[in-house]
């Protein structure tokens, strides 16, 4: 049997009940003044979440915006890198973290900034896989909650959220972030990948998060269909299509953004395009 928070919450005193509702308080006062917060998630993995994110971030801090990038993806963490501030130093300041910019000026967190590099990934004893899948789930929100109650983001006009694959890490995330202003699916065009998808878009809406829109993304390198009917049938809006370009994998490699270096590429117009979509579904500014 797996214990719960409240099973526990008199043993030795510990208080876990308490310091989990503590920290929630911090990260609710950490996150207010953040005025729009999205995650991009894929059931499935490798399709370009992160690279979208990472353009995304760079297209509304082209545009004067304040962003942040939290890497929700704790065991492969590649935020820092695609965003170029890998190495670089986090300051702690009255018990805050301060995220580094990048040359964007884009606030990067990411594990890959507090572990060394060949540090071995996050696992978790139990002793059943059962187990081990409950107590992943479990851990995965308590250090996600601990980045957020202890990254002072300061204000900002929007915080991405690059999420791991899996279809269930949605709930972990909209379960911790008060107010997830809403989520960006990304899919590339197979069949493989839209069948995960498309379940990702169920749990997106259970999580009752809005589904600001479905990015299909490495258009034209598979023969498989296109994600605009996948949209459709699921009555989610369809925020463009992506080609696929060689140049941008390259320039995350370098840790640069394609919409940055390259912005005449039908790649880079196209993720201007979704961001101008995401932008137009997203709050105004008050
Ligand atoms: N439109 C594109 N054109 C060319 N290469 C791309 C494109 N989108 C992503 N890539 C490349 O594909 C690889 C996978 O992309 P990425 O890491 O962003 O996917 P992901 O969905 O975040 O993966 P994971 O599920 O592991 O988090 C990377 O090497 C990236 O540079
Ligand atoms: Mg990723």
């Amino acid at each position: 049997m797996t214990k719960r928070y409240r099973d526990i919450a008199g043993d030795g005193g510990s208080n876990i009940v308490g310091q989990v509702q503590a920290q929630q308080a911090r990260l609710r006062a950490r996150l207010a003044g953040v005025r729009s917060i999205v995650a991009v998630v894929s059931g499935k993995g490798g399709v370009g979440k992160s690279s979208v994110t990472a353009n995304l971030a760079a297209c509304f801090a082209l545009d004067g915006w304040r962003v942040g990038v939290l890497d929700a993806d704790l065991n492969g963490p590649t935020m820092a890198k695609m965003l170029g501030v890998r190495g670089g130093k986090l300051v702690v300041r009255d018990g805050a973290v301060e995220p580094p910019r990048n040359a964007l000026g884009v606030k990067v967190m990411s594990m890959d900034l507090l572990l060394p590099s060949d540090a071995a990934p996050l696992t978790w004893d139990a002793p059943t896989q059962d187990e081990a899948h409950t107590w992943r789930g479990t851990m995965e929100a308590n250090a996600l909650r601990e980045f957020l109650a202890d990254t002072d983001w300061g204000e900002l006009d929007l915080l991405l959220l690059d999420l791991p694959p899996g279809t269930d890490r949605l709930l972990t995330v909209a379960a911790l972030v008060p107010g997830l202003t809403g989520v960006v699916v990304v899919t590339i065009p197979s069949d493989v990948s839209q069948l995960v998808v498309r379940r990702s878009l169920t749990v997106a809406a259970q999580s009752r998060a809005p589904v600001l829109g479905l990015v299909e993304n490495m258009a034209g390198l598979f023969p498989g269909p296109d994600a605009e009917g996948l949209a459709k049938d699921a009555g989610t809006p369809f925020l463009g299509r992506v080609p696929f370009d060689a140049d941008l994998a390259r320039a995350a490699d370098r840790g640069e953004a394609f919409v940055a270096v390259a912005p005449e590429r039908e790649a880079a117009r196209a993720l201007r395009e979704v961001a101008a979509a995401i932008r137009r579904s997203l709050p105004v500014a008050s």
